[in-house]
């Protein structure tokens, strides 16, 4: 009896043992990503108060999805409020309380959106820099022109952090907590096509869709999505898009409305892509025409 007691403290103790260990290792090891510092060479961009700079970058801010995040005013709003997996807070982007402008160089702008990097040279949680890395000095420029001219907002958020679910899945690859690290921030700046109904321009417009849409626009699970978000669409011509028309996509996603007469899942940013221009919409379906057919899954 005394001795079947004491195998089951041995036994007991050290699955806690074991526990405990794999908790500490998880934290330490997440932790140093969080904790890494980088030193990038910024680049500067044209910023203006010229009237059609302000009004492109206002225009960029809600197609790329900005606001979608930063919320319309752009003053942040909490993104994820799980304590297991993580507590996210889109930064307030105005000059108000709680807002980073006041602090903010023209410098740090970019560093932040275009390399997912702080001023203090840590990494950005769940800030998507990978999907901005490309756009062209022009834009982010217009961008950061327009976000300098928001009316203040008071708007205190707390700090963002990640619980140890969300660790674990950050560091099994399941949740892309770290743009930073998905960059290569020493890597020529990709040429950038312009403005025109091309496959080449649509590609440029439609790097916003990858990120949920995946990187052969194929579909499948949203990475880092919560469980009740459906599967993204294929876009590719093996997905529903082979019967639509051009004038059936683009009426698509001004209404929300597909061909067949359902709506959106919530989770499709459709009204960001609404605020795009026809020649910019042509450009997307031009281009999603133009993928290999891929079916969904492979
Ligand atoms: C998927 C959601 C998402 C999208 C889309 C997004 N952001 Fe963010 N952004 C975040 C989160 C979350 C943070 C805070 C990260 C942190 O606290 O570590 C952040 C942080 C930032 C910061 C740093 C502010 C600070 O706290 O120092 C800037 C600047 C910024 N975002 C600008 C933008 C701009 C401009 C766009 C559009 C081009 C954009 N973001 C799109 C989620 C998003
Ligand atoms: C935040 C994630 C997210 C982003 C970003 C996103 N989508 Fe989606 N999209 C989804 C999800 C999830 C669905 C499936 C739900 C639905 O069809 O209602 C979807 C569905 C679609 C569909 C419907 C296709 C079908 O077969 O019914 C189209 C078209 C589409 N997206 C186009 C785009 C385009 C173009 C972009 C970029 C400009 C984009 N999406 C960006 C998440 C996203």
């Amino acid at each position: 009896m005394r001795n079947a007691f004491k195998w089951i403290v041995i036994t007991v103790g050290s699955v806690i043992g074991v526990v405990g260990i794999a908790v500490i290792a998880v934290f330490v090891l997440s932790q140093r990503h969080f904790d890494q510092s980088y030193d990038i060479q910024v680049a500067s961009v044209p910023i203006s108060q010229d009237s059609a700079t302000l009004a492109l970058g206002e225009h960029l801010v809600q197609i790329r999805g900005c606001t979608d995040c930063h919320g319309p005013d752009l003053a942040g709003k909490p993104f994820m409020e799980d304590p297991k997996i993580a507590m996210l807070y889109a930064s307030n982007l105005t000059s108000g309380k709680g807002g980073v402008a006041p602090n903010y160089t023209d410098e740090d702008w970019v560093r932040s959106i275009r390399h997912g990097v702080r001023p203090d040279g840590k990494p950005l949680l769940f800030m998507p820099s990978q999907e901005f890395f490309f756009l062209s000095d022009e834009d982010l420029g217009a961008m950061i022109s327009y976000i300098k001219t928001l009316p203040p907002v008071d708007r205190e958020l707390p700090r963002s952090s990640v619980g140890p679910l969300g660790r674990v899945l950050f560091l099994t690859g399941k949740l892309p907590l770290v743009s930073a690290e998905m960059i290569n921030h020493e890597a020529p700046r990709p040429e950038v096509p312009p403005p025109g109904v091309t496959v080449e321009y649509g590609r440029y417009l439609a790097l916003g869709c990858v990120g949920c849409h995946g990187l052969d626009l194929a579909g499948g699970r949203v990475p880092g999505a919560p469980p009740d978000w459906p599967m993204a669409a294929n876009l590719t011509p093996a997905g529903n898009l082979k019967n639509w028309t051009e004038a059936e996509f683009i009426q698509t996603m001004r209404t929300g409305v597909k061909p067949n007469g359902e709506m959106f899942n919530a989770a499709m940013p459709w009204q960001n892509v609404a605020a795009m221009t026809d020649l910019e919409l042509r450009a997307v379906w031009k281009f999603l025409k133009s993928l290999p057919p891929v079916e969904k899954g492979s």
